[in-house]
């Protein structure tokens, strides 16, 4: 902890853009000059701190952002910034800038790096922020309350088309290598399967749960999956196409890919981001460095960024047998 309070921060987006993200560059821009302090806003995430790509951010900079998706700082995945030397350099220019704090909006990979930069000597401090929700120290992380609103949406969508031909329907959303998009917008949605990393399904048990729900009389099957289950969209269809004629019918699939991150943020997520972000800039003018903030049990929480590197959250597994019982 240091005792210090900033009177110039920087910003930074980073890994995979989440919906909200604009919000919470937003909140802590506005936070912070409302204390009086300078705020700069890095590109490009920690690939434009080792090139130096910064510009300052005033109240009217950030406006009109709230309801945007992605991220008008723009983000990067930088390998580079894993480096000793890399690390360095950024460290150099936030030094050259007068820079006396950062604050690190992003996923798993982000607050490894927060924590990195921390360890050194910089005050940091990270907003919990990706739409796969697998960050430990938090409950929810901005952008997963819209990545699973959009999947429902697509769900919901194919389900009348499913309905009107008697068909059995796959969709795959995002997650990386966590379950939790697809398990709640599954839930959600009334799939009768769903496959996620942490509870895999074998192909042949998805065509029979497929099958039953036919056979229930029921006029759509549905099979939601996370892109990072073994049995994906691609191994699924594959399966389904080289067991059409045992199984008798077949699988229709969609991939969602990165329309799940993409569009306006849910109300949801504007309001965490906009939280999440102002409590950071709070922890900061208390003189706290090298923590996450997120939201734990519904109250804003800090928790320590060598705590959440390189650990995950996993998805409350319990709700797979929920759905499974209230899809008969
Ligand atoms: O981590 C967020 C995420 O959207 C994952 O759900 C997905 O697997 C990954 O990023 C995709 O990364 P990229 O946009 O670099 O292809």
């Amino acid at each position: 902890m240091t005792k210090q309070t900033p009177g110039h921060i920087a910003l930074l987006t980073s890994g995979g853009d989440a919906p909200g993200m604009n919000a919470a560059i937003r909140a802590a821009t506005r936070a912070a000059l409302a204390r009086g302090w300078r705020v700069s806003g890095v590109r490009q995430g920690y690939a434009g701190l080792i090139a130096d790509d910064m510009v300052p951010l005033s109240a009217r900079d950030v406006g009109g952002i709230l309801q945007q998706g992605g991220t008008v700082l723009g983000s990067a995945r930088s390998p580079e910034f894993r480096t000793d030397a890399g690390q360095r350099q950024a460290l150099a220019h936030l030094a050259r800038r007068a820079v006396d704090a950062l604050v690190v909006i992003g996923g798993n990979g982000s607050q490894t790096g927060a924590a990195a930069l921390a360890a050194a000597g910089l005050p940091v401090v990270g907003v919990a922020s990706t739409i796969d929700n697998d960050l430990a120290g938090t409950d929810v992380t901005i952008g997963t309350d819209t990545a699973i609103q959009v999947t429902l949406e697509a769900i919901d969508r194919l389900r009348t088309t499913a309905s009107s031909h008697r068909r059995a329907f796959l969709v795959e959303t995002m997650g990386r290598d966590c379950g939790h998009i697809a398990l709640m917008a599954g839930l959600a949605g009334g799939a009768e399967v769903i496959v996620i990393p942490e509870a895999e399904v074998a192909p042949a048990e998805v065509a029979l749960r497929l099958r039953a729900a036919h056979q229930r009389g029921k006029t759509h099957a549905f099979a939601v999956v996370a892109e990072g289950a073994r049995h994906n969209a691609h191994a699924l269809a594959q399966w389904f196409a080289d067991h059409r004629a045992d199984i008798g019918f077949g699988l229709r699939v969609t991939q969602l890919g990165h329309m799940v991150r993409g569009g306006s943020p849910t109300a949801t997520d504007r309001v965490l981001a906009t939280r999440l972000a102002a409590a950071a800039v709070d922890l900061l003018a208390a003189g706290g460095s090298g923590m996450l903030v997120g939201q734990t049990g519904g109250r804003i929480t800090t928790t320590p960024l060598t705590d959440v590197a390189g650990r995950t959250r996993m998805p409350d597994l319990s709700l797979l047998e929920l759905a499974r019982t209230l899809a008969q």
